[in-house]
C-alpha cells in the first residue's frame, strides 16, 4: 500500500537519489532553482510517498514572493516532485500533491505556483491563466508557469517577478 509520511532526516540522500533519477544531475540549472537557492523547503510540506517501507515518491514545497511594483505577495513553490520510474502511473503522484495542497490550505498559504506540464497539473487545480501576470527570474517555457488559489481570489490582481525571498530586488 502506498502511503504518505513526514520527512525525516534520513531522507535526504533518498530523495536526492530520486530527484536525480527524474531530472538528471543538471536540474540544479534550472531557472526554478535560483528560487530555492539559500532557502530552506517547508518542514511542515515535506513529503514521503512510501511503498513497503521503501521511499518511491517525494513532494517538497518552497516559500517565494511574488514581486509586484507596489505589492509583494506570498506564495509557495510546488517542486520538485518525482515518483521512482517503476512507481508512475499508479496516481501516487497525484495523491502527493493533493495531500501536500490539503495541508498547505490548512497552513494558512494562499497562492502556489509551479512549472510544469499544465495537461498534468490542472488534475489537482492549477492553472496557466493563473499565472499569466507572473515573470520568472531567468529563461522559462511560459507555457509551463501555473499558478493555483489555495483562497478564493488570491490571484486576483497579483502580477510580479517571482523571487527567492532573500533577494532584495
Ligand atoms: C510527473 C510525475 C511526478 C507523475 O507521477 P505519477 O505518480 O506517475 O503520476 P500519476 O500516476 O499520479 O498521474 C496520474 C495521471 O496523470 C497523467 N499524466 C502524467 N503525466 C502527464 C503529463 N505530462 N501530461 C498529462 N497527463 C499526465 C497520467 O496519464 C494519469 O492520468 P489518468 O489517471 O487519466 O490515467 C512522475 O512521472 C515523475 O516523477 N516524473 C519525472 C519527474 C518529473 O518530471 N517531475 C515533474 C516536473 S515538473
Amino acid at each position: 500500500m502506498f502511503h504518505i509520511k513526514p520527512y525525516e532526516p534520513n531522507n535526504i540522500q533518498k530523495v536526492a537519489n530520486l530527484l536525480d533519477q527524474a531530472f538528471g544531475v543538471d536540474r540544479l540549472q534550472k531557472t526554478v532553482y535560483r528560487l530555492r537557492e539559500g532557502v530552506e523547503p517547508i518542514g511542515a510540506l515535506s513529503f514521503a510517498g512510501c511503498y513497503e517501507g521503501q521511499q518511491v515518491a517525494s513532494l517538497q514545497f518552497w516559500p517565494v514572493l511574488i514581486k509586484g511594483d507596489e505589492t509583494t505577495y506570498d506564495a509557495i513553490l510546488l517542486g520538485p516532485i518525482a515518483v521512482a520510474e517503476d512507481f508512475r502511473g499508479q496516481g501516487y503522484g497525484l495523491k502527493l500533491m493533493a495531500q501536500g495542497l490539503e495541508r498547505a490550505k490548512e497552513l494558512g498559504y494562499e497562492r502556489v505556483i509551479l512549472v510544469g506540464d499544465e495537461a498534468y497539473y490542472q488534475k489537482v487545480g492549477f492553472a496557466r491563466a493563473l499565472a499569466r501576470n507572473l515573470k520568472m527570474p531567468g529563461p522559462v517555457d511560459y507555457d509551463r508557469l501555473l499558478a493555483q488559489e489555495l483562497v478564493s481570489g488570491a490571484m486576483n490582481n497579483v502580477k510580479g517577478m517571482i523571487s527567492n525571498i532573500n533577494s532584495s530586488h
